[in-house]
């Protein structure tokens, strides 16, 4: 967790934070109440124009549907703010089950060897805190880093955005937290052990399942307003049938049934990168990144395998190419990241499911992703314009003859150091940290459960422009 940030450094940045977004906010308001002969602006969550701002400029600003204002949390126009927090500023009010160690931190090795009454590592003291395994499991620990940050939320000594709120009482809550950690249940424990005729991770879903059904709060709205993380594409296999219902956090919809899972309900999180993120200022430049074009990954005999193997025979003898086969080993994250901070363009095809982990990989090397994987769901797309920092192929463009190579060819300098100016500001929303900070991925997660609670739904202007780039370079 070399993400652990001094608590010093952090709580000046985060002064620096608070007072560049209410510098923000005061121009923003400013110039809203002069421009706007259109008053319907100025009730509107304000909060939805603020976070959209702070990421783009006003030209690619997308107006947020008037939600139907269920939850007073959805009428909230204070901003979120670092330092105290409480019930009233927080943006969402979340309930967390005190499900037993073995659900969560015990999966880690964590031990409550001082009182066995505790359920939860005092987060307050860093060496409480068990260490998530580095190497490819960390691809999926978003559950890890969002218990650790509702922990937080209620601890005096820990700096965070006031986004979310721990809530001892459900009835007051705007969501209720079940914190299994299903990604590393699926990881860790679904293999057989000796005598045991049932897997752990089995075990596990089996009594989760059986403790939500028996919970009143539960029972109130049938799972509706409970969220539940299943990042892994293979956790919650056998549980996942009752959830239909529950907001899910996951990677994609691959390998769901659409009533069980779909973007109406359900929030993509991102995936937590294993390449070392590169600092803003010493990314390589245009001329500094000597190879067109990178891919390294896994080859699959599914589906989305089909097109990486095309690829692969149309790109293997192009000049600057980087396109080989096989898993990252620890080694080979090392050379994964040498290869993407080194080049211009970074692939990243649909593989078993339709997302993985390459994006984000690709986006912390400041690396600009092509995107060829027709199905893949991108995490916060109704606040962040991937067009702006990527470029989207149809796979059944991709696998034509010298299409690709003539595309990236196309793009010019000028043109992808925008991207990559781009790439090097949105970088921070894709980081998993502790404590979070404003605007990265686990604040973000908040502010999209905040959203698909007020119904705030994404509408699609973001996915209709996806391919917008690919075909303007080739018409130029
Ligand atoms: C939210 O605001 C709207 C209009 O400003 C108001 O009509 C509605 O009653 C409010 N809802 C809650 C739950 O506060
Ligand atoms: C948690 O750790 C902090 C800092 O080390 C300490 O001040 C606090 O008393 C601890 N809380 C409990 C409940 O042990
Ligand atoms: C912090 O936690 C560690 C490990 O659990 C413990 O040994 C240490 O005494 C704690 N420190 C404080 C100040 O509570
Ligand atoms: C929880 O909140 C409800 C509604 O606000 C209240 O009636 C109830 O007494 C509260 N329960 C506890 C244990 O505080």
């Amino acid at each position: 967790m070399a993400s652990m940030t001094d608590k010093g450094v952090f709580l000046s940045r985060s002064l620096a934070y608070i007072f560049a977004i209410s510098m923000l906010f005061l121009i923003l308001s400013s110039s809203l109440l002069f421009q706007s002969s259109d008053n319907s602006l100025l009730p509107k969550s304000i909060y939805n124009i603020i976070i959209v701002n702070k990421i783009h400029e006003t030209d690619d600003q997308i107006e947020p549907e008037s939600p139907p204002f269920l939850l007073s949390s959805c009428n909230k126009s204070s901003l979120p703010s670092t330092g105290s927090c409480d019930q009233d500023k927080a943006l969402v009010k979340v309930f967390m089950y005190d499900l037993p160690p073995s659900f969560h931190f015990g999966l880690l090795g964590w031990k409550n060897n001082q009182n066995p009454n505790q359920i939860w590592p005092n987060v307050s003291n860093l060496s409480d805190i068990p260490k998530y395994p580095g190497g490819l499991n960390l691809q999926h620990s978003i559950e890890y880093w969002l218990t650790l940050d509702l922990l937080s939320s209620v601890s005096p000594h820990v700096s965070r955005p006031c986004t979310s709120i721990r809530v001892q009482n459900a009835s007051q809550s705007d969501v209720i937290f079940v914190p299994f950690f299903s990604s590393l249940s699926y990881n860790r424990g679904s293999k057989i052990l000796g005598t045991e005729n049932k897997n752990m991770d089995k075990v596990l879903q089996e009594s989760l399942v059986k403790y939500l059904k028996s919970r009143e709060e539960w029972k109130r709205l049938g799972g509706k307003d409970h969220l539940i993380m299943a990042h892994h594409p293979n956790s919650m296999l056998l549980a996942r049938k009752h959830f239909g219902s529950s907001m899910l956090l996951l990677a994609d919809f691959g390998r769901y049934l659409p009533q069980i899972a779909n973007v109406d309900k359900d929030v993509i999180a991102p995936y937590k990168h294993v390449v070392r993120r590169i600092d803003a200022n010493d990314s390589p430049s245009f001329e500094e990144r000597r190879l067109l074009v990178y891919f390294q990954g896994a080859i699959y005999r599914k589906d989305g395998g089909i097109i990486r193997r095309k690829l692969y025979h149309l790109l293997k003898d192009e000049k600057d190419v980087h396109f080989t086969f096989g898993r990252a080993s620890s080694g080979g994250i090392r050379k994964a990241s040498r290869g993407m901070t080194s080049s211009k363009f970074c692939l990243t095809i649909a593989g078993d499911t339709p997302s993985s982990n390459r994006l984000f990989d690709a986006i912390a090397s400041h690396c600009v992703p092509i995107i060829i994987s027709d199905d893949i769901e991108l995490p916060f797309e109704d606040v962040l314009d991937y067009s702006k920092f990527a470029i989207f192929v149809h796979a059944s463009d991709a696998i034509k003859k010298g299409y690709l190579m003539k595309l990236l060819r196309r793009v010019q300098r000028q043109k992808w150091i925008q991207m990559w100016e781009r790439l090097k500001k949105v970088a921070s929303h894709f980081e998993y940290q502790y404590p979070s900070q404003m605007g990265d991925a686990v604040d973000m997660i908040w502010h999209a459960v905040h959203r698909k609670i007020c119904s705030v739904h994404d509408n699609g202007v973001r996915r209709r422009n996806r391919y917008r780039m690919s075909q303007m370079f080739l018409s130029s």
